[in-house]
């Protein structure tokens, strides 16, 4: 496995590659088995596969929650190398930046709503990096989890309106045994909280409606940000403590079990 801090180094072996099939899983570390599930899927299914590791400095609207972000740059190294995995880019702010984000990509749709109407300015710093990653790796397949469902819609229609020769897969969101969609931020939960974590994914499926969904998730202690119906998915997100939590399932599955509450 390579690692690359030099965008010119990777562009070199990029360009030695030629043709063949690359793929590419774009990331902020501290990798979990959710990484993991894009990453397996993404050696599987091409000759070459490119991971990024950036934890993006213009989609924190927060300095707080910037600082916080896990950093497990020695464990995700051996998780790629084990996996498989070709190369791994490791860029430095001013190397993705050289133009301090004077150029920016601005969704002015549903990047406003949902996680965006509670994030300012996060989707514009999402699609602003995805579209430099791209450019930088030009793979022919880039993966992306399910579980940040919003951030999908928005990178497939910023391909779709570029005509970016890229295909984006859409990858299920991996999940604890109770049912939690993995996360960095699991990690900053303390055991009460972890408790009730998953009370999200499993009252987003068993509520009648969204306005259900949310009043169930306030009587379990959460501080609700959304939860609304969109696109075929009920989506979430919630906080508890300073933790904030983003789910989403298919319609399809709502409401169909006992409803369980939990207070
Ligand atoms: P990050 O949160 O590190 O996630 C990287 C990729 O892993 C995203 O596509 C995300 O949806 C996916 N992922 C995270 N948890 C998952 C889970 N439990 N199941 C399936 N997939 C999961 O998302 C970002 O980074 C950034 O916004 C990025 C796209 C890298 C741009 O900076």
């Amino acid at each position: 496995m390579k690692v690359f801090n030099c965008i010119q180094d990777w562009q070199t072996c990029r360009k030695a590659w030629g043709d063949r099939s690359v793929g590419f899983v774009p990331t902020m570390g501290a990798l979990h088995d959710g990484h993991r599930s894009l990453v397996d899927r993404c050696v599987a299914e091409n000759q070459h596969a490119v991971v990024s590791i950036f934890v993006n400095p213009t989609q924190f609207d927060q300095a707080g929650d910037l600082a916080a972000y896990p950093s497990k740059l020695e464990q995700d190294l051996d998780i790629l190398s084990a996996c498989g995995v070709g190369a791994v880019l490791l860029p430095e702010k001013a190397m993705i930046y050289p133009d301090d984000y004077r150029y920016r990509i601005t969704e002015n749709g549903l990047s406003e709503r949902f996680c965006g109407a509670h994030r300012p300015g996060h989707f514009d710093g999402v699609l602003t990096v995805v579209m430099k990653l791209l450019n930088i790796v030009r793979p022919r397949q880039a993966y992306f989890g399910e579980k940040d469902y919003q951030q999908l819609l928005l990178v497939r229609d910023m391909v779709s309106a570029f005509f970016m020769d890229v295909e984006i897969v859409a990858c299920p969101t991996a999940r604890a045994e109770d049912g939690l969609a993995l996360s960095s931020r699991n990690q900053r939960l303390d055991p009460q909280q972890r408790a009730a974590a998953p009370f999200l994914h499993r009252i987003l499926r068993t509520a009648e409606s969204a306005d259900h969904a949310g009043n169930l998730l306030i009587r379990a202690g959460f501080d609700l940000d959304y939860v609304e119906d969109f696109s075929g998915r009920r989506l979430a997100a919630a906080r508890l403590g300073d933790v904030r939590l983003i789910d989403n399932i298919p319609l399809a599955s709502t409401g169909r079990e006992k409803n369980h509450d939990p207070a």
